[in-house]
Order: C-alpha cells, then sequence, then structure tokens
C-alpha cells in the first residue's frame, strides 16, 4: 500500500542562524485528524485493516489520547479528511465516529539532531552534514570538514543538547602530537572538562582526553591480543597509553610491565591500575620504549611475578574464608597463587604503528650477557634452550599494501632490517583496520629469533 503525504512534522526552516542556536525559534502546531471513542472502541479502530497505514507512528508521540471526558483519542497522520484512504472514510462512517481535528505543539526537544541541523544549515550543505559522532566518557567528538566550520558551534551544541549523556563536544583538528600520538581538539559546545571515564574489556579508564592517546575504533584489536594471553603470560606493553592491553591483560591474570613515554599516560596508567585493582600484576612506567625494552628482562628476573592465581571453587571459598576468620587471619583473595613465580617475559606489545617497527633494534642481544642491564648473567637458563620459550613480540606498523601477502612481504622486510636477521617460526599479520586511502594498519605477531635475542653485540 503506497503511503499518502501526511502532516508535516518537520521543524521550521532557520538558515540565518550561524554561531548561535536559538532553541526558542523551533516551535510548531501540527493539526491531524484524530476519532474519538468510548475506551472499548479504540482497540477496534487500531486494529482495523481498513484503518492500516492511517494511524499516527511519529516518533516520541501517542496514538491514543485520553480526553478529560473519559473518552480516548485515536490520532491519525493526516491533516485533512481528503487525503484519507477511501476504505478508512468508509469504515470510520460505518461505527458513526466523526472525524475532529487534534493540535499538537512540537519544539526544540521534539526534534532530532538530524532534523535540527537539516532546519539550519545551508542547504548545499545538507547531504553529508555531520550527524555522527564518536564518543569518549562524556565527551563527543566531531571532525569537521573545512565548509563545516563556520556552524560548528551551532553543530556542537545540537549534539549537547540532544544527548543526555555528553557534557562536552569537541572538534579533533588535524593535527596530532608527534610524539604522544594525542589529538588537538577545540571545544564546541559544553563544559572544557576532557577528563573522561571510559569503559573497555570490563574495565575503567579514567584519562583525559586532551593530553593522552586514546582510540576506542581498537577496542577490538585490544581484546583479540589479549585474548591470545594465558593467564601465565608475563606481558612487556612498551606503548601502553592509559592501559587498554595491559588492564584487561592482567585482570585476566597476566603480569604486565606497562611503559609509556608520556608523563600523562603514565599519571593516568597508575590512576587505572589503582582503580581496576590490578595493582599486585601491573609495573607501570615512564621510560623511552628502547630503553624499556633492554630493561624488561632485568626487571622481571630481579622482581619476579607471583605465580598466576588458579581459581578455587566456592566452596573452597566460603572455607577458607571461615578458616581465616575463626584464626584471626586477613581473608584471602578468591583466586591462590600456584606454581613458580614468573620471572621470564612471554609476550611483548608495540602499538605505536607510526615507528615501532624502529624500535625492534632493542631485541638484538636483549638475552645475551653483553646487554648491560642483564649484568653478565646467563640467560639461557630461564629463557629455556627451546625457541617456544623466546617471547612473541606483537608489534603494529601501517603498510600501503591493502592485500595481505603483499603487506605482509612488506612488513616483513622492514621488520628483518630492523632485526637485522630473518624471522623464523610462527610469524602472521593481522590486518587491524583501513586508517585512510593507502594506509593500512597491521600487527606482525613472532617469535623472537634465539639468535638475534643472544646475539652477542661486541662480535
Ligand atoms: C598509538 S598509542 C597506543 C597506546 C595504547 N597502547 C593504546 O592502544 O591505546 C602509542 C603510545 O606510545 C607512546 N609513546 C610514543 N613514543 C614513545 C616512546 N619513544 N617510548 C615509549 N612510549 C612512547 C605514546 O605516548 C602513546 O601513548
Amino acid at each position: 500500500m503506497t503511503r499518502r503525504s501526511v502532516v508535516d512534522t518537520s521543524p521550521p526552516v532557520h538558515r540565518e542562524m550561524k554561531d548561535k542556536l536559538d532553541t526558542s525559534v523551533f516551535r510548531k502546531t501540527v493539526e491531524v485528524l484524530a476519532v474519538k471513542v468510548p475506551p472499548a472502541k479504540a482497540g477496534i479502530i487500531l486494529k482495523s485493516p481498513s484503518m492500516r497505514g492511517t494511524i499516527i507512528d511519529f516518533p516520541k508521540m501517542k496514538s491514543v489520547l485520553s480526553t478529560q471526558d473519559g473518552e480516548r483519542l485515536v490520532l491519525l497522520r493526516f491533516g485533512d479528511e481528503v487525503e484519507l484512504p477511501d476504505n478508512a472514510r468508509e469504515f470510520l462512517a460505518s461505527q458513526a465516529r466523526p472525524l475532529q481535528k487534534h493540535s499538537i505543539d512540537l519544539d526544540y526537544n521534539y526534534w532530532t539532531t538530524d532534523d535540527i541541523l537539516a532546519a539550519v544549515l545551508p542547504e548545499e550543505l545538507l547531504e553529508g552534514a555531520p550527524s555522527g559522532f564518536a564518543t569518549v566518557g562524556h565527551i563527543a567528538h566531531v571532525n569537521l570538514n573545512d565548509e563545516y566550520l563556520p556552524y560548528k558551534h551551532l553543530i556542537g551544541q545540537v549534539i549537547l543538547d540532544k544527548n543526555r549523556n555528553i557534557r562536552t563536544v569537541v572538534n579533533k583538528l588535524n593535527s596530532i602530537h608527534t610524539q604522544f600520538r594525542y589529538f588537538q581538539m577545540e571545544l564546541l559546545a559544553g563544559e572544557p572538562d576532557y577528563v573522561v571515564e571510559h569503559p573497555e574489556s570490563d574495565c575503567r579508564f579514567t584519562f583525559d582526553f586532551s593530553k593522552v592517546y586514546w582510540n576506542s575504533r581498537l577496542h577490538t584489536e585490544h581484546a583479540r591480543l589479549v585474548e591470545s594471553f594465558t593467564k601465565d603470560d608475563v606481558v612487556a606493553d612498551v606503548f601502553a597509553g592509559v592501559g587498554p592491553f595491559a588492564l584487561p591483560a592482567a585482570k585476566k591474570g597476566c603480569a604486565v610491565l606497562a611503559n609509556d613515554l608520556n608523563p600523562e599516560s603514565y599519571k593516568y596508567l597508575k590512576i587505572n591500575v589503582d582503580k581496576n585493582k590490578v595493582s599486585s600484576l601491573v609495573r607501570p612506567s615512564c621510560e623511552d620504549g628502547k630503553d624499556f625494552i633492554r630493561s624488561s628482562v632485568a626487571r622481571v628476573l630481579e622482581h619476579p611475578f607471583p605465580p598466576p592465581a588458579t581459581p578455587i571453587s566456592k566452596t573452597q571459598q566460603h572455607r577458607a574464608k571461615r578458616l581465616a576468620r575463626e584464626q584471626g587471619r586477613p581473608e584471602k583473595a578468591n583466586d591462590e597463587p600456584s606454581g613458580p613465580s614468573r620471572q621470564r617475559i612471554t609476550q611483548y606489545v608495540m602499538n605505536l604503528p607510526d615507528s615501532a617497527i624502529t624500535f625492534l633494534g632493542a631485541f638484538r642481544g636483549l638475552l645475551s650477557s653483553t646487554n648491560s642491564s642483564v649484568g653478565g648473567r646467563n640467560l639461557s637458563g630461564v629463557y629455556g634452550e627451546e625457541d617456544s620459550s623466546m617471547p612473541m613480540v606483537h608489534c603494529y606498523c601501517f603498510s600501503r599494501e591493502a592485500e595481505l601477502d603483499k603487506a605482509e612481504i612488506d612488513v616483513r622486510r622492514r621488520v628483518e632490517e630492523e632485526l637485522k636477521g630473518p624471522l623464523a617460526k610462527e610469524v602472521s599479520l593481522f590486518h587491524v583496520r583501513s586508517v585512510a586511502p593507502n594506509k593500512e594498519m597491521y600487527c606482525i605477531s613472532f617469535r623472537l629469533p634465539r639468535s638475534i635475542a643472544f646475539e652477542s653485540l661486541s662480535s
């Protein structure tokens, strides 16, 4: 059945606005047809096949209202009787129900972000108008094209008004802090408060979005990598940011060295470790990635992590807690550590796609006695004789190559150049996302070749 023209509920057009949104001008009264019936009859009208497609179905509007005299008013989508389909008119006549007019007052609150933007932006900008935005905590961020910049505050204000959880709206500018990778941003509307609380992977992250790197689009990638870890792992996160790999990994039992050179990231990393109650498993640091890699091995060796906790059953938990209470001892956690302590790093995460590959040289001779931080120790005992006891390295990078085969050749060549030796086993490339035309983000995962890790650098 074709839908006939219905009353126009679009907001009044006010294209004269530019810098300041005047919400008071968005008012409109629409008149619709209505049928007044006793309460018992409302259902008959609503369900009648003859009335199909005629009942009001506009967003945020009820189709049946109660009147003061105890009757019901069924609202129709049409403003004029001549627009009603014949069978609907005949049905209403058969029910001896005359049509009446009903006025509905609409104001700024009724319309959506898209509706209001369509009423204020110049017509030539309507197609492609920025209705979508991403959120981080209470902040909505948009990335406005140049032609929308004269209207940026209008756009910001509408987004702010229409989204209850948003307190701040910013426009991400096209410049990124060269080293620490966070966006420059300008306030479009709301409070200049950039410290957010953001949930991801069962953790809560607090950080200043204007001073540290955060990208909610990486959520699935964070989860994918953490999923590949086991609770026995010791993870060294070289470019940890505020902890989106480190904290979920610790929550599953991994021990983590988490490092970031940005003092602000480090500050919030420490806050997040505390807030998420993983301080026994995560050790934050604030160093250059190369120095961190070089010292990571000795750090874990000198201060091993406790063994991974083994979950115990509910009954065992109750029994242990009762016993502790009876003996006046503090009650222990629900998981009990078991097995030897952890002193061998098993995973390195390197999420600085622009340049992480250039840090790979730090793995040359990492486990050799020539690595000054190792202090002359022979690490072949700790790191075993098997290739499988060498750490895995997960290194993010960009490549122009969109085809996985070609990207693998490109990325592998660059990795081997930095390591100054061939990758051997367990090499895989994962396509993370397309960042821009000719800019694909990948994660190469490989087992650190034993020959490279034990390479004697003095030779
Ligand atoms: C792309 S961000 C990734 C952060 C985090 N892993 C995530 O997924 O959100 C890269 C991080 O590396 C940090 N960084 C940049 N240069 C560094 C360096 N030379 N050493 C250590 N960290 C560095 C930045 O501060 C930033 O937090």
